[in-house]
């Protein structure tokens, strides 16, 4: 029966009363397919050895778990030989089958799971070996894990299995969707336990398509997309419209069309009406034309117009129909015949006594398109009406103004003295002098004076006058300019008006273009003020009171002072061709996305092992900017002991980072899986290159904040390198930041006292972190103030006490590592003092031979530890530090008590038996972190 009481078959076995059972179970050949990594979930019940009476010594709580591997199922009648078979696991329960106190059996299913392999052969058998428990084994599930076929920026991955090599990726191109079409590659990359990691590339719909559900859909009727994108499908402009599905431009109603340039989003349009009002007008020498435009343009702004000329001077004597033909070609037209933007044209060079038919035209960017009849306006003109030909020089010399009113201009000459011949009268010609001579009129009189009306106000009039003769008309006086009076009454004086005007506006302009400059250039100044501060500020924002970065080397600049934070990117950081980078495999997880290694091949170059960071998409612009914040610092620096930025990849998703890549990973966890392999002088070169790091950016001005192991990464040959940028960002990023009373957050354990408490960061708190960095690595990654609280290492850095030696630790590095941890900033070295400290160590390492082994020794400790009675067993505390196997050794030598071990030393650990550098290490850290945490508790009052 199973939980529910249901009933189920089970393989069952229970031999646990007899001695050395030995008993398999053998499933049938399971064909491995296309599995890489072979999966066995196994349910199963195990009774409690203690639940059964009398089997003390022959009853057990565990199974093995074997398999073999075949191309064939093996032959029916094989004998079964243990000694084929590869052990997998041994299987023992969380939970057991136990029998109540009423008798009554409460059955727990226990769920395990193992991978078997790896498995390369056609297909495998799975066999269980019982050694005397009572077990049943109620389902046993083999699968193996893929990554299920998906769709992904409009490509289609196929169901993918994942790589034998669970750090290993598989690279998966995708296949663009129906009627997408590829961008960049899509891949996607398939992680061992079945996840798609890393989505690079994409598709896009095709014309005629939109994305939709993560498919590319057909535009509706009525709609269009004329360019592959992601974008949405355009509803047909106007006189346009699609009536089937997957329109990639809109067809033009009847009577519509687009020009050739025209877009297709653009809507339809129609040649333009004819002009209107055409009239001529003609004088001695020039005949114009004025018209005014079509009252239809067709929708458009392109109109323009064309004259076409024609002379029909005689008519068919038979038939009277007048006949026509083209003008004379010397004709000729002011500013041209064709393409004419204006309303208006001058006709020059034309026959007199001739008749001239005119068609203007009105024309757009689709005329001649269809079957649209011509948009013509005509005009006849007879060149009698020209004057003729003058008889003889002007007689008229000079015209004067006598007055002028707004609307009129009395005019006077003076007659010439001997006229050939009689004259007949005066023809006054006038026009308005910003018109030009498109159009003019005339009035005649008999006296050689005039008073012309019907003028408008504050106009330039031009005038010029010519007699006739009883032998025809002379030519004409020269011209002579007059304005009429302007419109305001009140104003007597025009002359002295207008120099007011001119001058008060002249003086209101000045006023304002003056006022304009000054403020433009106040505000230059101001902006180049505003500049200058946030240059001073980004130059000097990390150099209070400690650490002027000295001349000569580049300051750093902080891109928070970049009005827009992708300028700082573009300045600082190269652009990377993403075709150029190959990922390879997930090394973690950012805050902002995967962490991958790969290689970037630049052509030309030689290809290089990266870590690429990756910004997954859905990301917000703040979140961009954020991310790519790093690289924009990290690009500013060049120095071997701070990673090097190799580029970026904002022009495509993902959006990367690219740095070069550190084999050896962090280095706190690097020194924890090598725990005692180093020699201090090996240590002491790892500090050194933090050290040499850290100088160069304090010389630049740049204040880490968060300068830890964590954020140092190691490459082969052991080179320490400085990571992690961005302060803000990093904060946020680090698991090990808390917020302070104040707000910020704050990696507490390596961040200097004034940097907690008011924010003061500075080079001079780098120093401290520094540090704490020193003791992380002289401890092989131990944590600093082990488990105490955030708010105990406050209090304890408070009240003066600082980190003890870690063990084997020379006396001069605990020593620098108490200068940096100086309360008063300006006490601590600067780094360039850390360096040349570091140096001479390396020169003469014989210094490096005194070692703090005393844990007793608690340098700065206001006072010596008190006698705690201390309840703790020795049993469970060596348990809490996962070195219980020592139990016997501290009880046999007589240590059975905290209280009696928290004055052994070194030599006393290695006396009772520890032998191994790793163990001595964790316990004498562990007796440091008890001493410290005692001396709290007595702090805070506490009665133990
Ligand atoms: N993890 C984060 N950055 C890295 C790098 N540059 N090399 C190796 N591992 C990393």
């Amino acid at each position: 029966m199973d939980e529910q009481n249901r009933p189920i078959h089970t393989f069952q076995v229970c031999h646990v009363m007899e001695p050395n059972q030995n008993n398999w179970l053998r499933s049938g050949w399971i064909q491995r397919q296309a599995a890489q990594r072979v999966y066995v979930e196994l349910r199963f019940t195990l009774r409690d050895c203690n639940s059964i009476p009398w089997v003390s010594g022959t009853c057990k709580e565990t199974f093995n778990l074997f398999y073999l591997q075949t191309d064939e199922p093996l032959p029916a009648g094989t004998r079964f030989r243990p000694i084929d078979y590869a052990k997998v696991d041994t299987i023992a329960a969380d939970e057991s089958f136990t029998q109540t106190d009423l008798g009554d059996r409460v059955l727990r299913l226990n769920t395990e799971v193992r991978e078997v392999g790896p498995v390369t052969q056609k297909g495998f058998y799975l066999a269980f070996q019982d050694v005397g428990a009572c077990i049943a084994l109620v389902s046993v599930k083999v699968f193996y894990k893929r990554c299920p076929s998906t769709l992904r920026n409009l490509a289609a991955f196929p169901d993918t299995v994942p790589h034998m090599d669970s750090s290993s990726l598989v690279e998966v191109r995708g296949a663009c969707v129906e009627n997408a079409e590829e961008r960049d590659t899509p891949k996607l990359y398939c992680g061992a336990d079945g996840d798609w990691l890393v989505p690079l590339g994409r598709c896009v719909c095709s014309i005629g398509h939109e994305e939709m559900d993560g498919y590319c859909r057909a535009c509706k009727p009525g709609f269009f997309k004329a360019y592959a994108g992601n974008t949405k499908c355009s509803k047909c402009p106007s006189h346009s419209s699609s009536h089937d599905q997957a329109a990639t431009i809109c067809h033009c109603d009847k009577g519509f069309y687009r020009a050739i340039k025209d877009p297709s989003t653009m809507a339809c349009t129609r040649p333009p009406s004819a002009p209107r009002n055409l009239v001529s007008l003609i004088n001695d020498t020039a005949l114009f034309l004025q018209w005014m435009p079509p009252s239809d343009t067709g929708g458009r702004k392109d109109v323009t117009y064309n004259i076409l000329c024609q002379r029909c001077d005689g008519s068919d004597s038979e038939s009277g129909v007048t006949q026509c033909e083209p003008c004379e070609p010397d004709l000729r037209f002011i500013p041209r015949a064709l393409g004419l933007t204006g309303t208006s044209v001058a006709i020059l060079d034309f026959a007199m006594h001739a008749n001239y038919t005119f068609h203007v035209e009105a024309v757009n960017g689709v005329t001649g398109l269809g079957m649209a009849v011509r948009s013509l306006a005509n005009v006849t003109v007879n060149t009698h009406q020209a004057g003729e030909l003058p008889v003889g020089p002007a007689l008229v010399g000079v015209v004067r103004k006598d007055w002028a009113s707004q609307n009129s201009i009395a005019l006077s000459w003076s007659e010439v003295e001997q006229p050939p011949s009689d004259i007949v009268d005066y023809e006054v010609k006038y026009y308005e002098k910003e018109q030009e001579q498109l159009s003019y009129s005339s009035t005649r009189t008999k006296t050689p004076s005039v008073v012309v009306t019907g003028l408008r106000p504050s106009t330039v009039y031009v005038f010029h006058v010519r007699a006739r003769t009883t032998a025809g008309y002379t030519a004409y006086s020269p011209n002579f300019e007059f304005a009429t009076a302007a419109e305001d009454p009140d104003i007597a004086d025009q002359g002295q008006v207008l120099v007011v005007v001119t001058a008060s506006v002249g003086g209101f302009s000045l006023l304002v273009i003056l006022t304009l400059f000054l403020l433009i250039t106040g505000r230059c100044q101001g902006y180049i003020k505003a500049r200058m501060k946030s240059e001073e500020k980004r130059r000097t924002r990390f150099h209070s009171g400690h650490g002027i970065p000295f001349s000569g080397i580049k300051t750093y600049v902080d891109p928070d002072t970049y009005e827009d934070p992708t300028q700082a990117v573009e300045e600082f950081a190269k652009e990377i061709d993403p075709s150029y980078i190959c990922i390879e495999r997930v090394i973690g997880a950012g805050e902002f996305g995967e962490v991958c290694s790969g290689r970037l091949r630049i052509p030309g170059r030689m290809s290089i092992a990266v870590a690429i960071k990756t910004l997954k998409g859905g990301y917000m612009e703040q979140q961009r900017r954020d991310f790519l914040r790093e690289a924009s610092i990290m690009g500013q620096f060049n120095n071997p002991n701070i990673i090097r930025l190799e580029g970026v990849v904002t022009n495509s998703r993902p959006v990367m980072i690219v740095v070069e890549y550190m084999e050896n990973g962090a280095l706190d966890t690097f020194l924890r899986t090598r725990d005692g392999q180093f020699t201090v002088l090996q240590l002491v070169g790892m500090l050194h290159g933090i050290a040499v790091g850290m100088t160069y950016l304090s010389d630049m001005g740049y204040v880490h904040r968060d300068l830890a192991a964590r954020n140092i990464l190691v490459d082969e040959n052991l080179v320490c390198k400085v990571s992690d940028f961005g302060m803000s960002r990093v904060l946020e990023d680090d698991t090990e930041a808390a917020y302070t009373a104040t707000g910020g957050k704050i990696p507490i354990r390596w961040t200097a006292p004034e940097a907690i408490a008011y924010g003061k960061f500075s080079s001079a708190s780098d120093v401290w972190s520094y540090g704490i960095v020193m003791w992380e690595v002289m401890s092989y990654g131990e944590r600093p103030y082990w488990e105490m609280s955030n708010q105990d290492v406050i209090l304890s850095i408070e009240e003066g006490y600082r980190l003890p030696a870690p063990m084997g630790c020379p006396v001069t590095l605990h020593q620098l590592m108490l200068h940096c941890w100086q309360k008063e900033s300006s006490q601590r070295p600067r780094f360039n003092d850390v360096l040349s400290f570091l140096d001479k160590l390396i020169i003469n390492p014989s210094s490096l031979l005194t070692l703090v082994n005393d844990v007793q020794s608690f340098p700065d400790s206001p006072e010596d530890m008190p006698d705690y009675p201390l309840f703790i067993s020795i049993g469970d505390w060596l348990d809490s530090i996962k070195m219980s196997q020592y139990k016997n050794n501290f009880l046999a030598a007589g240590y059975t008590t905290l209280d009696s071990i928290s004055t052994m030393s070194i030599d006393d650990i290695r006396r009772i038996g520890v032998c191994l550098i790793g163990h001595q290490r964790r316990i004498i850290s562990s007796i440091q972190s008890l001493r410290l945490q005692l001396h709290h508790i007595q702090q805070s009052g506490f009665q133990v």
